[in-house]
């Protein structure tokens, strides 16, 4: 109803706008006075925890790019294994998991088939189960040895925004907690790392104070029926985002793949015109920085029209940028939290001009439960 969209046309643009609090929301109270993380929902004790020696990481659409995200932070931080797959994939290929396999299923919904029928596979196999959802009571968490809730509130639009965002801060949060139960030395990366997932919310509402910048591209872009996005280590998850979100709402072609896979063929897809949004990693990371800055160089002289997502004070891309778009400076791994935010913008935008129904885009539901 419309009281239910407190004034906007569509949830998905009120959920959009609700990411700051719904990153604040799921980091509220998980971090104790002495700076220590607290997971009180996570039934598994410190010592079960300690046996884990591989996790596996499983989950549909956007929260398997949570997921993907998840390995890179989850490895960097824990030293833990940690693969990512499909859960229409997972229990049909044989998987190796044991009792210190930890399984995480992510799932906003709680409901989505694929992933609960995966998680009941898992603990028929003796895996531990951990979900991540935004559903309290649903049956994945009801099902799972523990959970950790993100806490967006209600994700009513199909197209996952908040619910996507807080994914991720819960994923940078187990990760976090797994190093914290490993005995990680205190005080160094991962209380500068809660210190800045803190400085998030600020930085998604300047995202989204300069979201015209975004409106005003997908006027320009409207016509267009094609769409590629570029990244690299979590900007590659945050590119099959922002490609998901644009097949998802406005119908159009649109890929994400890896950088570095560009010259393995999707760069002959490259012609005149062809709208390419690329998420240039932090210039911290200079190795894969400089890397992706001659990518867009490669693209643009082919004749791509380059949209480049770059934080603040990186201006080597710029001769080779037909469109900046600005993301505030924050550590490599938890860019993703910033970087989503236009792209999802961007695709309520054109869907919008287009005249599709943005909250219900056509052929899909919010959750899925056949397989
Ligand atoms: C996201 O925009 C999609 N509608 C879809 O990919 C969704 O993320 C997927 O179906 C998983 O849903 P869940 O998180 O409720 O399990």
């Amino acid at each position: 109803t419309a009281a239910e969209k407190g004034g906007y046309e569509w949830f998905m643009a009120k959920e959009i706008d609700e990411q700051p609090k719904a990153v604040a929301d799921t980091l509220l109270g998980r971090v104790g006075t002495d700076g220590r993380l607290q997971l009180d929902e996570m039934r598994l004790s410190d010592d079960e925890l300690r046996e884990i020696d591989k996790i596996i990481v499983i989950a549909c659409g956007t929260a398997s790019y949570a997921g993907l995200v998840a390995k890179y932070a989850i490895e960097h931080w824990t030293r833990i294994p940690c693969e990512v797959e499909l859960a229409s994939e997972f229990r049909y290929r044989d998987p190796i998991i044991d009792r210190s396999t930890l399984v995480v299923a992510i799932s906003q919904s709680g409901e989505t088939m694929d992933t609960l029928m995966a998680i009941r596979y898992a603990r028929q196999q003796r895996a531990r189960v951990l979900s991540i959802c935004n559903t309290n009571g649903s049956t994945i968490p009801r099902e799972s040895d523990a959970v950790i809730y993100t806490h967006a509130g209600p994700e009513i639009a199909v197209a996952s925004t908040k619910g996507f965002l807080s994914q991720m801060v819960a994923c940078y949060l187990l990760g976090l907690y797994l190093a914290q139960v490993k005995g990680a030395k205190y005080g160094d990366e991962i209380s500068h790392v809660i210190d800045e997932l803190h400085a998030i919310p600020a930085k998604v509402q300047r995202m989204l104070d300069e979201g015209d910048q975004v409106r005003k591209l997908a006027a320009d872009l409207v016509d267009r029926r094609s769409f590629l996005f570029l990244g690299r280590h979590v900007g590659y998850p945050v590119a099959l985002e922002g490609a998901l979100k644009l097949k998802e709402l406005a119908y159009v072609h649109a890929e994400g793949f890896a950088a570095g896979e560009l010259k393995h063929g999707p760069i002959a897809l490259v012609e005149k015109g062809l709208p390419m949004f690329v998420v240039v990693p932090p210039r911290a990371r200079d190795q894969l920085q400089e890397k992706i800055v001659s990518n867009i160089q490669e693209v643009r002289a082919r004749g791509a029209y380059t949209i480049v997502l770059v934080e603040d004070g990186d201006d080597s891309v710029v001769p080779f940028a037909d469109v900046v778009i600005r993301l505030p400076r924050t550590p490599t791994l938890l860019q993703p939290l910033v970087a989503t935010v236009p792209l999802q913008i961007f695709a309520g935008e054109l869907a919008e001009l287009l005249g599709h129904d943005v909250d219900q885009p056509r052929n899909l539901a919010k959750s899925v439960t056949v397989e």
